[in-house]
């Protein structure tokens, strides 16, 4: 793949493709992590004499302009932090500043067909493409895989970075290599889950999707969140841990509440004893001291994924518990997913991870073993 070292860029207009989803509430940005990610490779091509225009989608607009999905606030923060204007233009019309930032590229509906069309529209604002939106690397977009086909290109510093850190996870990792998986969804991470059984050492299952492991072992789970129809695929996945000799670990106590609220009356119970009417949101105070012993001789982790519902208060301890557990593992410590990324800044221990991606499904898809479609189109 090639890099920015091996594009002219001095004078000329360089199209980077950016993954600025940044998470907003009320129009502001609470987490800038992936718009400063950014800034290396933007800094990097200003020095060297290059003008850009900066493109991302954020959130999922559904093909029509929708103020709710502007990127104006992204734009003043990268004015910010730049420290020179950023004027934010529609798709169409002419980038006018040394640095310019195209609205929503999702504001299209050929953005997300990956639309041949749309593709050499976007084109058109740049003599050379970066690709630097790693997020957004498993997705077949028009400004993701098909601008790369029509441009002289190269990875931007923040895709090589990560696709480097996700090759040590898959090329002969240090042992013994542990994996916390959270989140709400098995069906999310099927797939990840039954390619990881063939590498990893121990698997530590939380997040509400562990309740579905819990029912498949034969436990109720009360009001807990269940996806019925993934529990052959479950006991399977049961079935061949045990056989490769994969450690699973699922929770043995959980925190449970009538209803998600910050004053919810709370009690933490047996894994195996979730009571009628009641929905496990967290991981217990065992739980995470055996969490935290399998990781504490691990030489290589990967975290993706929160254990509970950690943006109320009182379903936030299992989140955190993993955090400090996997920050103070001895080996390399790779957190994925954008929550958990949040979760880990917010708690203010970014600087005690060895690296903390600005993709969730990308990085997943990576470990799945997929070639990502925005790699293959750099590759190209
Ligand atoms: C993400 O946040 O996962 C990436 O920005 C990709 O967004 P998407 O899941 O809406 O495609
Ligand atoms: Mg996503």
């Amino acid at each position: 793949m090639r890099t920015l070292d091996d594009l002219d860029v001095s004078g000329r207009r360089v199209l980077i493709r950016c993954d600025l989803n940044v998470p907003l509430e009320d129009g502001r940005i609470t987490d800038d992590g992936r718009i400063r990610a950014s800034l290396p490779t933007v800094n990097a091509l200003l020095d060297r004499g290059a003008s850009v225009v900066l493109m991302s989608h954020l959130g999922r607009p559904k093909g029509t302009p929708d103020p709710r999905y502007s990127l104006a606030p992204v734009a003043a923060r990268l004015a910010e932090l730049l420290g020179e204007d950023v004027p934010l233009v529609p798709v169409g019309e002419p980038a006018t500043g040394r640095v310019t930032l195209l609205e929503n590229l999702r504001y299209d509906p050929r953005e997300e067909s990956g639309d041949e069309t749309y593709a050499a529209e976007l084109a058109k604002y740049g003599d050379v493409y970066v690709g630097d939106g790693f997020g957004a690397l498993h997705r077949a977009h028009a400004s993701v895989a098909g601008v790369p086909r029509l441009l002289d290109s190269a990875a931007g510093l923040l895709v090589a970075k990560e696709l480097d850190v996700l090759k040590r996870l898959t090329t002969e990792p240090e042992r013994p290599y542990a994996v916390v998986l959270g989140g709400s969804k098995v069906s999310d991470k099927l797939a990840v889950i039954t390619n990881l059984l063939g590498v990893v050492d121990r698997l530590l299952v939380g997040g509400g999707m562990c309740f579905t492991f819990l029912k498949a072992q034969g436990h109720g789970v009360g009001d807990s969140l269940l996806e019925a129809d993934q529990l052959d695929a479950v006991r399977q996945m049961l079935a061949t841990a045990q056989e490769r000799g994969v450690q699973l670990l699922l929770p043995s106590d959980v925190v449970v509440a009538r209803e998600i609220s910050d004053d919810a009356e709370t009690r933490v119970v047996p894994a195996d004893a979730i009571p009628d009417g009641w929905k496990g949101l967290d991981i217990g105070p065992d739980s995470v001291a055996a969490f935290a012993a399998a990781l504490s001789n691990a030489e290589t982790v990967f975290w993706n994924g929160p254990m509970g519902v950690f943006e109320v208060a009182p379903f936030a301890n299992g989140t955190k518990g993993v955090a400090e557990a996997v920050a103070s593992s001895p080996g390399m410590t790779v957190v994925g997913g954008g929550d958990s990324a949040a979760a880990v800044r917010q708690l203010g221990m970014a600087e005690r991870f060895g690296h903390i991606s600005t993709g969730g499904g990308a990085s997943l898809e990576y470990l799945e073993g997929k070639t990502l479609p925005g790699v293959a189109a750099l590759e190209s």
